[in-house]
């Protein structure tokens, strides 16, 4: 959010640690919440620069300025899922993460259960959102194991596209990695992130896959020293290439007044 950028009041309201989005529409609905001196209506959009008042109690800048922005490189191992709760009880990625400064972890799109290799995760939904959505155009790649007979033509067909269950899909560029018989390496790169895609293209030509990884998203390459199960967080310059890949270079605060659950979205109270 930058001073003049709008969101949803109960938003901003449960941002700042007040309760719920649904909680604060009920205030709302209550009128105990004024924005710049006029009650206040479910649907109200509000601003940085916008005074907010619960109950008559002005809420503080920091708490509601969004969280610090953070985007970790996390290398999935083969065997988690990437999703929060699994109700097969298998391990979740989330599980393995450390808590955010604030805020939660969203992860930018999912791999299979039995694909490995590069998951971005941040702190700002927008991002994610960005990161993930189609017409941004992203360009991911796979490395990918192959057990079975790979032709000429067939790499034809997966470069020029093929018709799957859910329309047309192809490879930007395949590379052969080397390796014999069953251990047949390519590299792969799709500018999309469909379900199962780079399974379901490889499949469609009659060959199967036996390992599958990422090992790029965008600009970010998987670190050759980051050990599976393992995360390290993106520094500045790379955060940086990846915001301006989705348009979203405008300054936002990197380095936010520090505030703890335990202290008080209203200004000039004393923590507790
Ligand atoms: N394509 C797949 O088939 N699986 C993944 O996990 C990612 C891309």
């Amino acid at each position: 959010m930058t001073p003049h950028s709008t969101e949803k009041l109960q938003k901003v309201l449960a941002r700042a640690g007040l309760g719920s989005r649904r909680k604060m529409e009920t205030w709302i609905q209550e009128k105990r919440v004024t924005v710049n001196r006029n009650t206040a209506t479910l649907g109200d959009r509000v601003s940085l620069t916008d005074d907010i008042r619960v109950d008559g109690r002005k809420i503080s800048l920091s708490a509601l300025q969004p969280p610090p922005r953070q985007v970790l490189c996390y290398h999935k191992p083969i065997g988690e899922v990437c999703t929060r709760n699994d109700p097969e009880g298998r391990k979740t990625i989330f599980k393995q993460l450390p808590p955010p400064k604030q805020g939660r972890w969203i992860s930018v799109g999912r791999l299979d259960l039995n694909t490995g290799g590069l998951l971005l995760l941040t702190t700002d939904g927008e991002l994610a959102h960005r990161l993930m959505h189609p017409s941004y155009t992203i360009e991911r790649e796979y490395a990918v194991r192959i057990l079975g007979k790979v032709d000429e033509d067939m790499l034809k067909r997966l470069h020029d596209g093929v018709q799957l269950d859910d329309g047309m899909a192809r490879f930007k560029h395949i590379l052969n990695a080397g390796g014999r018989g069953a251990n047949h390496w390519y590299h792969v790169m799709l500018s999309e992130g469909r379900k199962h895609e780079v399974r379901r293209l490889w499949e469609s030509q009659g060959v199967t896959v036996s390992r599958l990884m990422r090992i790029r998203f965008g600009p970010i390459l998987l670190p050759q020293s980051l050990r599976r199960g393992h995360h390290v967080e993106l520094d500045k310059k790379a955060l940086q290439t990846l915001l301006q890949l989705v348009n979203l270079n405008e300054p936002r605060q990197t380095n936010p007044v520090p505030r703890t659950s335990k202290q008080s979205p209203f200004k000039g109270r004393k923590k507790g």
